[in-house]
């Protein structure tokens, strides 16, 4: 298993505990170093109960072309001494697209947790790796029926599973711990239902400062008080370029990034959340919590479809507008999965390993 990034030690997690209660697999797990500091890496390990890597390739930070390089140099001599049965990666990192391309090139065949995906637009990192990991994975993985018929429109059909999404089993196994955590909400000065929980770390938001610029401007409006765990990238360019001095920040509660049941536990008690964040967008969806999108798009179509998200894009006025007039549906209709997908993907696995193909 590769994985690199914090959204995908939120994936790998379950997916490891499904492959490893199995009884069938021998697993090694490679962290590329992708995501190295504490707050995005190491906290998740611990918390969720990963062992350590068995490598670690300490990329580091760089841009996408050097991550994906680097990557590739340093994982190839890894897969050629191990010669694994498969290679299983989660979402759309550059660590993703690294270690699934790496992994076809040896003829190891790929697994792609979360395949199918899609935001139809090239400007976005995201959407390359997307592109690189289905188009040379073996086996696939799809958290919803779109990712399904995203598939089969680009003349995928073999291998292809509908299994729900693996950090739905993540929700439903630790939900009893994201009871209101009153120290916590205490610490922030918050109260239960009375706050917004916001997130935004995503390139078309970060590297264009006009965009940050409407989003600050629009957190810092809110009716209600705003949690804001700043993402470290985020953090260098509202830093960088002095966008705090321009904005009212009274009920701004800027803060590090949180652990995972921390998350859990401020999205689960808010009024709702403003994120470009697709693990946090599936999220609060799962806790019923509705979300305004800071981003142009989503690849999490069941859930606008649903009423439970809407788009903003990166726009003061839009943002605005939701966070005073959002109609919070009656339904929810749990479409993102029962809790057992990582269980039905360690079974295929098994099925795809015996069959010899
Ligand atoms: C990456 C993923 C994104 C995912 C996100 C979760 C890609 C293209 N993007 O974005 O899909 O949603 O992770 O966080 O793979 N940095 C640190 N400490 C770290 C890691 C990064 O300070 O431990 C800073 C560095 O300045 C770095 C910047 O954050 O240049 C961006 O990191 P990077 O891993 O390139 O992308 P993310 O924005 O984290």
């Amino acid at each position: 298993m590769v994985a690199g990034a914090r959204p995908q030690f939120v994936k790998l997690a379950p997916v490891f505990k499904a492959l490893n209660a199995s009884g069938h697999f021998l697993i090694k797990i490679v962290h590329t170093g992708q995501h190295y500091d504490h707050l995005l890496s190491g906290i998740f390990f611990s918390e969720l109960n990963i062992p350590d890597p068995d490598y670690n390739l300490g990329v580091g930070s760089a841009s996408q072309a050097v991550q994906i390089a680097e990557i590739l140099l340093k994982l190839s001599p890894i897969i050629q001494a191990e010669n694994p049965d498969l290679l299983i990666v989660f979402g759309d990192t550059n660590s993703t697209a690294a270690a699934a391309l790496c992994a076809a090139i040896h003829k190891i065949p790929v697994t792609h947790i979360e395949a199918g995906l899609r935001e139809f637009d090239k400007n976005i990192p995201e959407e390359i790796n997307k592109l690189v990991t289905d188009s040379v994975s073996t086996l696939y993985f799809c958290p919803t029926n779109t990712g399904v018929q995203n598939l089969l429109k680009a003349g995928i059909t073999e291998h292809v599973y509908h299994t729900g999404d693996v950090g739905m089993d993540l929700l439903f196994n630790l939900g009893q711990e994201f009871e209101a955590s009153k120290d916590l909400l205490d610490r922030m000065g918050i109260s239960a239902g009375n706050y917004i929980f916001a997130t935004c770390h995503r390139a078309a938001n970060t590297d264009n400062i006009e965009n940050l610029t409407e989003i600050l401007r629009a957190f810092a409006a809110a009716p209600r008080p705003v949690v804001f765990p700043v993402h470290p990238r985020t953090y260098k360019v509202m830093v960088q370029y002095n966008l705090l001095d321009a904005i009212p920040q009274c009920k701004l509660i800027l803060t590090d990034p949180f652990g995972f049941t921390d998350t859990q536990i401020l999205i689960k008690n808010a009024a709702m959340v403003l994120t470009d964040s697709g693990g946090v967008i599936k999220e609060a969806y799962f806790h019923q919590v509705p979300s305004i999108i800071i981003d142009k798009q989503t690849e999490w179509l069941e859930i606008l479809e649903e009423g439970w998200s809407v788009i903003a894009g990166p726009s003061f006025e839009n943002i605005s507008r939701y966070l005073h007039n959002f109609e919070i549906p009656e339904h929810h209709g749990m479409s993102l999965g029962d809790g057992k997908a990582s269980e039905k993907i360690a079974q295929l696995i098994y099925e795809y390993l015996q069959s010899g193909q």
